[in-house]
């Protein structure tokens, strides 16, 4: 293997980290997380293993939808600290081999936006093209965000009479992308950031920024030269610069977000078919959904990725699945009303739902990292943190990180009335799940975790290599292969409660010389001698190996 190559690129090999400022760690008792407590625990997150912070939007913003509402993209909230304590934080970030990329809200503003105000004030101002207004409601674009309230994605303006066009909450004025002054204001931005120290932008919601569908005066030019446009500047300005963007749409439009001939757009984007998948999998308890879903999933370009995930700061949504399919998620993960979201989505967190720290969320962690692409973890995942059902709508799964179990959970010292969301309490509250007490167990998930991220580092092969499913005759096993300069790998994983048992096809030959190192425990494995392995699995067991050839050197 040529390691030296994993650094170039380096978010085929990274394992990145999402945390909203705001409840990560507040310094000053205040109720609000800020970049001092961040800065503070550091640490923490380099000890974990992370290699790349995502910070969600810590711009300045009304806060009606958690920061997405943004109203100076130069800025930090004060809420949340200064500029300069931005840029220490990237620089002592940086110092222990972290970076930071940033989360880039450009399809919309907030309507308090300085450019929205001045675009509604006066249909003559330069600001007014910035938007996209119409004099009737449009038919297009189709599909509303958020059902639960809003009805259309247009707004009437009461001034002038014209409507708005919002893909969001009303209150969330889209951009005109079509308007060259916006193309070249998003651009200022990425480079105004990439200026203060990051490696690269979350890109909100790629599909919706792209959309030109709606705009009276229609476009003539493909919005993905744009996002080829911005990536070729972003890279020009600092070569490492990753785009990672939200892509939650249909099967067919996803390979021309990576570009149409080498990959020149989105670097990695997140796999929402993937992970709608998995969690069918996951319910089904059947590995069949899952392989479907990487058989038919465009291939990733050889510099780009996908970022694979088991829950974000939004809902779990499983809109790609069908009616029926939902159902069994929904059975298996959400029965309760109160659990589900828009009708096609969970309001819940991973560990809630696989039923807390076990057998069941360690192996769902296993897959999750051992699946070709680059990890994502959201805040508080790494303990096993829940969701508190009594904050409404999408913020029930972004409470505040659980330290330790003194009060509330050590995030802050203010009243806990006072805090920026409420602490949950009960069988997934810092009483029993919070990061002091699971340090010092070894046993506990975050150690655990620290110890499979250690390997999954040191396994390149699962992010660069080609990957290739191994069919079995048990169709509750999900085993692949990963292929990378001559080196493979294979992980076996057990997505059911029942013990199972499967000839693995190795991809050697009769006769070649190999041998089997276990990657996670300390187990004997004996190939065949057509080549094949014989493997057993408890239920939710998962093994990772490595499969050396001809005398190759044992790692370690
Ligand atoms: C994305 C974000 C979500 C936000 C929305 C509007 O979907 O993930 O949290 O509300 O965009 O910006």
């Amino acid at each position: 293997m040529r390691l030296d190559h994993t650094s170039d690129l380096w978010w085929k090999n990274a394992v990145i980290y999402c945390l909203d400022v705001e409840t990560f760690l507040d310094s000053d008792g205040d109720g609000v997380g800020d970049f001092q407590g961040l800065i503070r625990q550091i640490d923490y997150l380099a000890g974990l293993g992370v290699t790349c912070l995502w910070l969600m939007p810590f711009y300045p913003s009304p806060n009606r939808d958690d920061g997405y509402d943004v109203t100076d993209y130069y800025g930090v909230d004060p809420r949340l600290g200064t500029l300069g304590e931005f840029v220490e934080l990237v620089r002592t970030a940086n110092d222990r081999g972290i970076k930071v990329i940033v989360d880039l809200v450009v399809n919309h503003t907030s309507d308090e936006h300085p450019w929205f105000k001045a675009a509604r004030a006066d249909r003559s101002s330069p600001f007014r093209s910035w938007y996209v207004w119409r004099d009737e409601p449009a038919e297009e674009p189709r599909g509303i965000s958020f059902p639960d309230k809003e009805t259309s994605n247009w707004e009437r303006e009461d001034g002038s009479g014209q409507y708005y066009l919002h893909r969001f909450y009303r209150f969330q004025p889209d951009l005109n992308i079509a308007n060259p002054a916006v193309r070249d204001e998003i651009a200022r931005i990425v480079g105004f950031w990439l200026q203060m120290g990051v490696a690269g932008f979350r890109m909100d919601a790629v599909p919706f920024l792209l959309e030109t569908e709606g705009i009276a005066e229609g476009v003539e030019d493909d919005p993905h030269h744009f996002l080829r446009d911005l990536r070729a500047f972003a890279t020009r300005r600092r070569g490492e610069t990753m785009l990672l963007g939200e892509v939650n749409t249909d099967l067919k439009a996803l390979a021309r977000f990576f570009g149409d001939e080498d990959g020149d757009q989105l670097n990695v984007q997140f796999g929402f078919l993937l992970n709608q998948n998995l969690w069918l999998s996951l319910a089904r308890e059947h590995a069949e959904p899952l392989e479907q879903v990487i058989r038919s999933l465009p291939a990733a370009p050889p510099d780009n990725t996908w970022a694979t995930f088991l829950r974000n700061h939004d809902e779990l949504s499983l809109d790609k699945l069908t009616e029926s399919q939902r159902k069994e998620v929904f059975a298996a993960f959400g029965r309760r009303k109160d659990m589900q979201l828009y009708g096609h989505g969970l309001r819940r967190r991973t560990a809630a739902m696989l039923g807390g720290d076990g057998p069941r969320l360690r192996m769902a962690w296993s897959l999750m990292l051992s699946l070709p692409g680059t990890p994502v973890i959201f805040m508080g995942d790494e303990i096993g943190m829940g969701e508190n059902l009594a904050i409404p709508d999408r913020m029930s799964v972004r409470v505040p990180m659980q330290w330790s179990d003194s009060r509330n959970g050590g995030f802050s010292s203010a009243p806990a009335k006072e805090l920026v969301r409420p602490m949950r309490a009960g069988r997934f509250g810092p009483k029993a799940v919070n990061v002091a007490a699971q340090r010092r167990d070894d046993d506990s998930l975050l150690n655990f975790l620290e110890r499979l991220i250690r390997r999954r580092k040191e396994t390149p092969e699962f992010g660069w290599g080609s990957s290739e499913l191994i069919e079995t005759a048990a169709p509750q096993l999900f085993a692949h292969r990963c292929e990378w300069q001559g080196s493979t790998v294979a992980a076996v994983h057990n997505l059911s409660g029942r013990k199972a048992h499967a000839t693995l096809d190795l991809g050697v030959q009769a006769g070649d010389k190999v041998a089997i190192d276990d990657l996670l425990e300390r187990r004997e494995h004996r190939p065949n001698r057509d080549g094949t392995l014989e493997v057993e699995l408890a239920g939710y067991g998962y093994l990772w190996l490595r499969i050396r050839r001809g005398g190759e050197r044992a790692v370690s």
